[in-house]
């Protein structure tokens, strides 16, 4: 985003204040800043002791820049305080999950039903030879296996590496091989849009490359024909339920692995965030208590997003487990079969606080008020938004529509690497202005910087950085340690740059302002310019592309390429080859990548040194005047590409 886009942003005058109701039971407090900013590593210590702890740690924070460590020499076990806790202090009757399957089947699941189900599916994966340590990817549908097979891995101190569902095949390998993953869990497909769809080809393909993939744990959900290895592939139902329903969790150290979960950077190559136990579990459950309000005994908690997200890690999986939460899962899309999918699911299961993203809102408001209307929402208490910047008419919409003027909306701004919520109103507690995610949370100490380094205040925009750790905190990228203090430590001292532009308006209140690097926000999915342009050009006939991110009403961003074609091909050729290229990207990647617009030109415009001009590129991607070339190589390029893409609309 260029500063005159963003000069605009943050000139919000409305105000919510929040109600004294609410404030009056909040779990929240105000004297939570005050603490923080007294004694940080005591704040976190605090928070720590929420958990339940084998040993004791030695210290709190061992910090040796760019790397942390928390709660150094304690033992803890994820899946004891997500699961076994509840149980035996008396909670194993409280419904862990909800769950509804798209075509309408529903399962119920307490938290002594966990612990029975991953129990069983942990000693299944000892039965695999599974050890601590090792990494097992997983690639499901939305459904409770996912989360019992996530729970069975920390249960057995072996890190899971979930895969997105709709990652294609070269993804999944790409992962696999990166993570070195021994094991992979899967199901033969899963439900979506009306119709069954498979995932098991989709493994077996990527298994056609190198790796040291043992086993195929098999989880069957739609009873689809499944193509079958018999000396690899293993049906979850035949192993898992055969085995003991006790298993007795053993604790690892506090900075042992629990998960790697990759994302997109500015390269091609996807980086394997990785996140150890002690201090993510402590920040997740903090962060989740108080931003979300829970009052574990009588909410109904649903956050929509995937397990194969971060979202879905930190605030289904892990988070909202720990502080004993009932929740909703549900498997499908929001219009099947109707448009008033998600509100029919608040209404039967009494949701109290829905944790969404701004694309799926934003689609709402498009579909009608009359489907939210059409059913009854009085149960919500909570709003809270994830994963891009929140436009003021969409945050509106959803206080009015969704909230009925009566639920505070949490905005939360935080990233794969940072593991938990770290820019949020607390509810109950700060007055909120529609589209700002407000400020820091307690025990973040959050700056805008500009260029130079320069602290920046209020009625300025520029990065968003981080000065001091934080438990839940990335530790690093996996297999590339360098590749972590470059991409995050580098380009300011001593700070974590998050990517991200920010502004404090004149208030003090913060604004996301979208990423400032070449990763794009497609309907609140991370996707980088360079990862499709790679698979563009991986394509017989595409000699060079340039990825960029044009703003898209409905999912925040869409992908707009720029390609130059090769010798020989002809340009007449032109719908049957974006066609093909944009399936040919899905392919690579996923379905999240096809691109919206494939543009053919000539020439792309570049620097002297090289490097693409992408602002120039936005600019005629979002149709507007191009802006300032005068440091192009060849100052004629935009034109010819205006021109050339004036005639190809005028052939249209
Ligand atoms: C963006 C998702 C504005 C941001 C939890 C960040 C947001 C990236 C917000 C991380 C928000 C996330 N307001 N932007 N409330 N939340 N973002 O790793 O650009 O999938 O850097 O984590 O999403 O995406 P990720």
């Amino acid at each position: 985003m260029s500063s005159e886009e963003i000069s605009n942003l943050g000139n919000e005058s409305r105000t919510f204040a929040p109600s004294a109701a609410f404030a009056a039971h909040a779990n929240a407090k105000p004297s939570l800043y005050t603490e923080a900013n007294s004694d940080y590593e005591g704040f976190w210590e605090k928070q720590a002791t929420a958990l339940a702890w084998e040993k004791k740690w030695d210290r709190v924070l061992e910090w040796n820049l760019p790397f942390a460590k928390w709660f150094t020499g304690g033992k803890l076990n994820a899946s004891y305080n997500c699961i076994d806790r509840h149980v035996l202090e008396g909670r194993g009757d409280r419904v862990a999950f909800h769950f509804e399957g798209e075509p309408g089947d529903t399962r119920t699941l307490t938290y002594k039903d966990m612990l029975r189900e991953v129990s069983k599916a942990a000693n299944a994966l000892i039965e695999l030879g599974v050890k601590a340590g090792d990494r097992v990817a997983i690639y499901m549908p939305h459904i409770p296996e996912a989360v019992i097979a996530m729970q069975a891995c920390a249960r057995i101190g072996a890190a899971h590496s979930v895969i997105f569902g709709g990652f294609s095949a070269e993804s999944l390998l790409q992962r696999i091989q990166d993570a070195d993953a021994t094991l992979v869990i899967t199901a033969d497909g899963g439900f979506r849009k009306g119709a069954a769809f498979a995932l098991k080809p989709v493994v077996d393909e990527a298994l056609l490359g190198t790796t040291n993939v043992r086993k195929v744990l098999v989880v069957q959900r739609t009873k689809q024909e499944t193509a079958w290895n018999a000396d690899r592939d293993i049906w979850w139902h035949e192993l898992v339920e055969r085995q003991s329903d006790v298993h007795v969790a053993e604790s690892f150290d506090s900075e042992h692995v629990l998960f790697i979960l990759y994302t997109s950077g500015t390269t091609a190559k996807p980086k394997g965030i990785f996140h150890t136990t002690g201090g993510y579990l402590t920040q997740t459950s903090f962060t989740h208590k108080i931003v979300f309000d829970l009052k574990a005994e009588t909410d109904v908690y649903w956050c929509t997003a995937d397990v194969g997200w971060i979202t879905g890690h930190s605030y289904m999986v892990y988070g909202p487990m720990i502080n004993g939460a009932t929740q909703v899962m549900y498997e499908g899309t929001p219009d099947t079969p109707n448009k008033d999918r998600i509100f029919k699911l608040i209404e039967k299961y009494k949701v109290t606080i829905l944790y969404t993203a701004p694309t799926l809102i934003r689609t709402w408001m498009k579909w009608g008020d009359e489907f939210p209307n059409s059913c009854d929402l009085s149960s919500l208490r909570l709003l809270g938004s994830v994963g891009e910047p929140i436009n003021p008419e969409a945050w509106m919409w959803y206080r009015e529509v969704i909230g009925h003027n009566n639920c505070p909306i949490v905005d939360t701004w935080w990233q794969t690497e940072t593991g938990a919520i770290m820019v949020s109103p607390l509810p109950g507690i700060t007055a909120t202005k529609p589209g700002s995610a407000m400020g820091p949370l307690p025990g973040v100490d959050a700056t805008v910087i500009d260029d130079e380094g320069k602290v920046i205040g209020n009625g300025h925009s520029g990065y968003l950085t981080l000065n001091k750790p934080w438990p839940s905190m990335m530790r690093g990228v996996w297999g590339e340690p360098e590749r972590y203090r470059e991409t995050y430590w580098s380009r300011f001292e001593g700070r974590y740059f998050a990517g991200d532009g920010a502004k404090w308006d004149e208030d003090g209140a913060l604004w996301l302002l979208g990423r400032v690097d070449d990763v794009m926000n497609i309907s609140g999915h991370r996707i980088s310019t360079a990862e499709v342009e790679s698979a563009l050009v991986s394509h017989e006939s595409v000699a060079e592309a340039a990825v960029v991110g044009a703003t898209d009403a409905m999912t925040g961003q869409g992908i707009v390429a720029f390609i130059i074609l090769r010798g020989g091909i002809d340009h007449v050729e032109g719908e049957a080859l974006t066609k093909d290229l944009k399936a040919h990207v899905a392919k690579e990647i996923g379905a999240i990548a096809r691109p919206r617009q494939i543009m053919v030109v000539n020439e792309l415009p570049k620097t002297r040194s090289g490097k693409i001009m992408r602002r120039l590129l936005r600019d005629v991607a979002e149709n507007r005047a191009v802006g300032d070339s005068t440091t192009l190589a060849d100052p004629n390029v935009m034109k010819l590409i205006s021109e050339g893409l004036q005639t190809a609309k005028s052939e249209d």
